[in-house]
């Protein structure tokens, strides 16, 4: 096989080969039988935003020169870090070490430049967590990944000594501080992507305090398979519960997903006495240093860049 980077006439078959990869190996792991729905075309986001967001980032293996995509890559660079995600393989050609071939030139490509890597990984995929952590990532934050049932959402918890409201483009220095001030983490470029929202699939709420100051922060996405919080940093339990249920009040009657830290035990019961349900468990692996996030992080899955 062959390793390469994404082509533009190739974004469909990317969008395949990631709807089939995940789609085959849902059903058969975890038996979620049709979770990621018949059709691959919702799955263009994945390429599209991520070509517009970091261009010629995206890793593939080809089976030959010119010949079937095989595996797809993602990775992010940031001036702190370079993120991966999403990677799939096309399960008729698992085990091969495509995954790994990918990765180990993400590892390069971020070793050259003396960056940590970071990712998040379902911790009921033994295949992917096998696969990061042989390649030296260390598991930290476990987030349970909770769901309301259809048409239910929480009730609004009010911010104490503050106000949550949609972000606007001048709040762009206050997240990335916050963001810096919580996780050590510069991820400007994406909140510069949320913020201007050319795709009109994102939506940023921020906490600010009495003095005006940002808080805290929380994104969602609702585009194609992909409808979930984040990403969101806060300083405390009880400010991240009133973004989630801000954020989940405005996408109801919908109901995305929220990945919430499982240590952050307050915030968890408040979900779970409203009704929220666990649907998957994941974990933050960093290769190379990192210091666990002070306050609440929130991640998510599109862009996959912290
Ligand atoms: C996870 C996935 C990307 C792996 O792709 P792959 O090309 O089959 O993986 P590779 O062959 O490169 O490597 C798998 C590695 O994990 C190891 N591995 C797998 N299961 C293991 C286990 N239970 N214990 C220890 N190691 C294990 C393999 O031995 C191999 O290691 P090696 O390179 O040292 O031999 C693929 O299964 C996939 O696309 N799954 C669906 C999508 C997905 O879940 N993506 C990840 C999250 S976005």
């Amino acid at each position: 096989m062959l390793l390469s980077t994404l082509a533009e006439q190739d974004r469909d078959a990317a969008a395949k080969l990631i709807h089939g990869a995940l789609s085959a190996w849902y059903d058969q792991h975890l038996n979620q039988v049709g979770r990621f729905g018949v059709d691959w075309e919702p799955f263009r986001i994945f390429p599209d935003v991520y070509e517009c967001l970091d261009p010629g980032r995206a890793l593939v293996v080809l089976e030959n020169e010119g010949g079937p995509l095989r595996g797809i890559c993602f990775y992010h660079p940031r001036p702190t870090h370079v993120s991966v995600g999403i990677v799939a393989v096309d399960p008729a050609a698992g085990g091969r070490g495509a995954a790994r071939a990918m990765l180990e030139e993400v590892l390069r490509i971020a070793d050259d430049s003396r960056k940590p890597v970071r990712l998040v990984s379902s911790l009921m995929n033994l295949d992917s967590f096998s696969l990061y952590t042989k390649l030296g990532f260390v598991p930290g934050t476990v987030f349970q990944d909770l769901q309301f049932p259809p048409g239910q959402h929480p009730p609004r918890v009010p911010a104490r000594d503050g106000e949550v409201r949609m972000a606007v483009s001048e709040d762009l220095a206050g997240l990335a501080a916050v963001e810096q001030e919580l996780t050590g983490l510069d991820r400007t470029r994406d909140f510069e992507f949320f913020l201007e929202n050319a795709r009109g699939i994102w939506r940023t709420m921020v906490l600010s305090g009495r003095d005006g100051q940002v808080r805290g922060f929380l994104s969602s996405i609702a585009a194609g398979g992909t409808w979930m919080l984040g990403p969101g940093a806060m300083r405390d339990e009880a400010d991240a519960l009133a973004l989630i249920t801000a954020q989940l009040e405005a996408h109801a009657p919908g109901n995305p997903v929220v990945l919430v830290p499982a240590r952050a035990t307050e915030l968890v019961q408040a979900l779970y006495a409203a009704g929220a349900r666990n649907v998957e468990l994941h974990v933050a692996q960093v290769r190379g240093t990192a210091a666990e996030p002070k306050g609440i992080v929130i991640p998510t899955f599109l862009p996959e860049s912290g």
